[in-house]
């Protein structure tokens, strides 16, 4: 975990530098038109090699850039509205904003040096627009770097025209000594001899990769599929398929020239003859995932009718062959994914058969399942891979939600699933998109269920977690209400422990204190250990911030249950809790111990909200004890983090006051200067160094004197 998230200075999300061949010329010129221009497009036709050209850019300017590059891929977004979300999830902000997201971004990026590189615009051209053009003007020194098949059409934009791969011209004999001039050919060999590793470019073929690529115009996406028939066939055979299906785009007997999307579909619609039936049919249901799958996914959701699910292993693995699917390894799992353009190639056959809505439903399907268990299995070993594998499917669960939206038939399928995947809403910092989700299907399900209450609460928390306790009050009142007209205790349990939840993020302990156990008791009666769990969490942090010595006991079951269960996130939250009271009550070491530990687990997962707040009273509990500047910087950071999340501890009255004494007595023990310093440089740390930096702090000993009274 720590080689993993050691501490880097090197900022941003871009993937390793992907192989590129030629394009010397485009990347000077890139790389030239970024230093002057702050918004630059390369535009083109799908499949010309925008995207990779932009990564190496990308790559390339790093070092211009010290807050960073960071890469936002948007083929797989179709909710325009989600656009800044997703903007933001890319740069590490979570969405946990009660806050416009445009804000957000706009607030976090003011004072950066960084480059966004928006890839594949073109079917978000006016949200893409408008991000840009409000973003640019907020943030004086942020460049982007945009990938669209359009241009925006912004002014001040700058299009850079990428072209196909250069080829050799058919009226001049060439000399083979020259051939690794042109990028075309060299792909061409290059992806050859990964289809195939004994191929070598030569005599006996060298005049028909030629003909090959000039027929496929230099286009790189139809040369890699092309190449990748070489599995299967000869060289020669390949130039006369691709010809014949070439033959009829242009039209009998005319000279017309072929436009660059004719040959890029030729030369799709050639691999697609190449594919057996069964590989043409998985090509066309794969198609509805966003973004990539596992092969688990793609047996779940594309067998059936014709494929049987024993065979979608083979079927993949013969896709892949033929590069239709690209293999990807994240950690031990293997993802596949389709180019967009083979995607919307798929999507097509996929509707032409008339099969568009029924594999959609089973997309939700498997995406309804998926949330159901993520929930069933929440309060257990697998919580941490479950977080980790939601995130993973954020894509495919979003689109899964859109297409519920556009259907009122398909809404209530939706509101189960919006509510279900409260874990990954919150862990996985997508508060806002949670709430986006929950909003609309409440909208459209009107009717009074219990799947209706549970969406109720479930909005109700994350507005609650978001310091935006006025939207949650009247969710709740709906709630308890609903909960009496069905006569359905559970719901009602549920919205006494948020309604508890509400009065502590609003500073009323003693209120928190009696909601809370009142629904402990409720959970308890009803079996629910994930209400049971949740309640002692509140409870504990109540009590310890209230003083009260109920917070060791709450803390410790709380801590009991989450071990029995093995559910190291829960874990974390009892442990944060619990070393907070026993900082409180003196015991320094222990309970910074405590803090820490809570920590590494939420660094581990990624968990934004939950690092902001250990970092926050790590920062207490060094004030406390001696470590003033490493408690001031803690608490920049700390502030930072609240920040780029949306949200500033000041909008959770039960931190406020700890927060505003730990500052004071700073400001008294340093000086403002010195404090201010401090301060600053905390909120300069990425992340990881000022996570690194807290837990390699050497341990403080017992308070000086201890905090007053919260
Ligand atoms: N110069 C190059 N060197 C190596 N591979 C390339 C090069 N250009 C493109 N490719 C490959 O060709 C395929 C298509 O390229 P890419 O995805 O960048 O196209 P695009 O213009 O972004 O298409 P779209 O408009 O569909 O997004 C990819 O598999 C990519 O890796
Ligand atoms: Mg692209």
């Amino acid at each position: 975990m720590a080689a993993e998230h050691a501490p880097t200075r090197q900022r941003g999300n871009l993937p390793g530098e992907p192989d590129l061949v030629g394009r010397r010329q485009e990347l000077s010129e890139a790389g030239r038109l970024l230093t002057s221009a702050r918004l630059l497009t390369l535009t083109g036709v799908a499949g010309v090699g925008k995207t990779r050209l932009a990564r190496r850019v990308a790559d390339q300017v790093r070092a211009s850039f010290p807050d960073g590059v960071w890469l936002v891929e948007l083929a797989p977004l179709e909710d325009e509205s989600l656009l800044p979300q997703t903007v933001a999830g890319a740069l590490g902000l979570g969405d946990q904003a009660a806050r416009h997201p445009v804000q957000l971004l706009a607030d976090h990026l003011r004072d950066k040096r960084a480059l966004l590189v928006l890839d594949n615009c073109e079917h978000l051209l006016t949200g893409c627009a408008l991000l840009t053009d409000r973003l640019l003007r907020e943030a004086p020194r942020l460049r982007i770097l945009a990938t669209s098949r359009q241009p925006l059409r912004l002014e001040g934009e700058s299009v850079m025209v990428v072209a196909p791969l250069p080829v050799p011209a058919s009226d001049v004999p060439h000399r083979p000594e020259r051939l690794a001039d042109y990028a075309a050919v060299r792909l061409f060999a290059l992806r050859a001899q990964q289809a195939v590793p004994g191929f070598v470019l030569g005599p006996e073929n060298l005049d028909t990769v030629v003909r090959l690529c000039r027929r496929l115009d230099g286009l790189p996406l139809a040369i890699e599929l092309a190449a990748g028939g070489l599995r299967a066939l000869p060289a020669d055979q390949i130039l006369y398929r691709v010809g014949r299906r070439l033959e009829p785009a242009r039209g009998t007997g005319t000279a017309v020239a072929l436009t660059r999307h004719e040959t890029l579909t030729a030369a799709i619609d050639w691999s697609h003859d190449l594919c057996s039936p069964g590989e043409r049919e998985l090509w066309a249901r794969v198609s509805v995932f966003a973004g990539a799958f596992d092969l688990e996914a793609a047996e779940e959701v594309c067998s059936g009718d014709g494929i049987a699910r024993d065979d979608v292993l083979d079927l993949v693995a013969g896709l892949v062959d033929k590069s239709i699917l690209i293999r990807q390894e994240q950690g031990e799992r293997v993802r596949y994914r389709l180019l967009e353009t083979i995607r919307q190639y798929g999507m097509d056959r996929l509707a032409g058969l008339g099969l568009v809505p029924a594999l959609q439903r089973r997309h939700r399907d498997w995406c309804h399942r998926l949330a159901c268990l993520a929930e069933t299995e929440w309060l257990t070993w697998r919580q941490e891979e479950w977080l980790a594998r939601l995130r993973s499917e954020h894509s495919n669960l979003r689109a899964a939600l859109e297409f519920c939206c556009s259907d009122p038939a398909d809404a209530r399928t939706g509101l189960e699933i919006a509510a279900a995947l409260w874990p990954h809403w919150i862990c996985g910092g997508y508060l806002s998109e949670g709430r986006h989700w929950l909003g609309q299907l409440l909208r459209l399900v009107p009717e009074e269920t219990v799947a209706r209450g549970r969406a109720l609460w479930v909005d109700a928390w994350l507005a609650t977690l978001q310091g935006d306790t006025s939207s949650a009050q009247p969710r709740l009142e709906e709630c308890r209400a609903l909960a009496l007209r069905l006569d359905h205790p559970p719901t009602r349990t549920r919205c006494t422990q948020h309604l508890g939840g509400l009065a502590l993020f609003e500073g009323d302990f003693p209120g928190a204190v009696r909601l809370l156990q009142e629904a402990l008791a409720g959970h308890r009666t009803a079996g629910d250990r994930n209400g049971v769990m949740t309640c002692l969490y509140q409870l504990t942090m109540a009590c310890a911030l209230y003083g009260d010595y109920r917070a060791a006991l709450f803390g410790e079951e709380c801590l009991a249950l989450c071990e029995s269960a093995g559910a190291q996130w829960s874990r974390s939250y009892a442990l944060w809790a619990l070393g907070l009271y026993t900082w409180r009550q003196g015991a320094t070491r222990r309970g910074t111990e405590l803090v820490r530990d809570a920590l590494r687990t939420r660094w581990a997962v990624r968990d934004g909200w939950g690092m902001a707040q250990c970092l926050e009273v790590l920062a207490w509990i060094a004030a406390s004890s001696g470590q003033p500047e490493a408690a001031a910087r803690m608490l920049g950071s700390a502030s930072a983090m609240w920040r780029s999340i949306g949200t500033s501890q000041s909008g959770f009255r039960h931190l406020a006051a700890g927060h505003e004494q730990t500052a004071a007595r700073l400001r008294g023990d340093l000086g403002e200067r010195a404090y201010e310093d401090a301060f600053r440089q905390g909120t300069e740390l990425a992340p990881d160094e000022a996570a690194g930096r807290a837990l390699h702090d050497p341990a403080p000993s017992n308070p000086l004197t201890p905090l007053a009274d919260l």
